[in-house]
């Protein structure tokens, strides 16, 4: 079974400046939540019980964010509002944190969770992609059918492919793939039409891969190049993910996301 996973928050949202000088991307809000509780939300409801989550220096408000509030729960008992509690409860999951002391990459940030791993497999979410409907949990039925690595992929239109980790693979069914290869970000000749999205399944072994792995041209540890030494000691899987997924970094896609949120909401409250 899958019960821990990382999800990696430690990057400096340079895309979304200079806002997240102060605000950190995952904590942007998405009717009233931010961002980063969807991606906790997803992984407790595929049944994780621990998180560790990577964050830099700058990130204390998620720190902040999900511990216990009690004085506000006493306030609210106090007042007689007591519809509002629910809304300040915690997911119900334990959350560990440690810190990545300078931006050096994916692959880096997830060896740090080495001796929280230990044996087990684990899952990896990384919280600026947003999935509604299934993600996660699609992934994680793949691991046990397989007790292979499982990455989440989705078809993007080819002159975006420069901007994901794309995979080489064989067909196994329609959305399930046998990787043969991972290229990160490919200028040109892309293998396939296959994107890497930011939900992944690993077994232990990633983390033997990951150390054998040389920092890139921008001194990073990729966490493709450590799939793609994970591939030579074992089989690793692909499964295009049925939910829709946003990256919040995207300008449009972050108002596509706050649009749907509010009308669900609008039309569970039938305004
Ligand atoms: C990272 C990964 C990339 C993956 C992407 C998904 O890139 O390196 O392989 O396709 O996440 O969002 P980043 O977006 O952090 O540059």
């Amino acid at each position: 079974m899958v019960r821990k996973a990382i999800i990696p928050a430690a990057g400096y949202g340079t895309r979304s400046l200079p806002i997240t000088r102060v605000i950190p991307k995952e904590m942007f809000p998405i009717h009233h939540k931010p961002s980063i509780q969807y991606v906790v939300e997803e992984a407790v409801s595929a049944g994780i019980e621990q998180i560790l989550m990577i964050v830099s220096r700058s990130k204390n408000m998620i720190i902040d964010y999900f511990d216990e509030s009690l004085e506000l729960e006493m306030y609210l008992q106090k007042a007689n509002k007591l519809h509002l509690l629910s809304k300040v409860k915690r997911p119900d999951v334990q959350i560990l944190y440690t810190r990545q002391p300078f931006a050096g990459g994916l692959g880096q940030a997830i060896r740090l969770g080495q001796h929280f791993i230990g044996n087990d497999p684990f899952a990896v979410l990384l919280p600026d992609d947003l999935v509604i409907g299934e993600g996660i949990k699609e992934l994680i039925d793949v691991y046990q059918e397989e007790h292979g690595s499982v990455i989440g992929l989705k078809e993007v239109e080819e002159e975006q492919l420069k901007n994901y980790g794309v995979i080489d693979g064989d067909p196994i069914r329609n959305d399930l793939f046998s990787i043969k290869g991972v290229v990160e970000k490919p200028q040109e000749n892309p293998p396939s039409r296959h994107a890497i999205i930011g939900r992944y399944v690993f077994t232990p072994e990633i983390m033997a891969a990951l150390e054998k792995v040389q920092p890139d041209r921008g001194g990073e540890i990729q966490l493709t190049a450590g799939i793609q030494e994970l591939l030579a000691a074992q089989p690793c899987y692909g499964k295009v993910i049925s939910g829709q997924r946003f990256d919040v970094a995207s300008e449009k896609d972050y108002i596509d996301l706050q649009l749907q949120m509010y009308r669900q909401h609008a039309d569970h409250q039938g305004k």
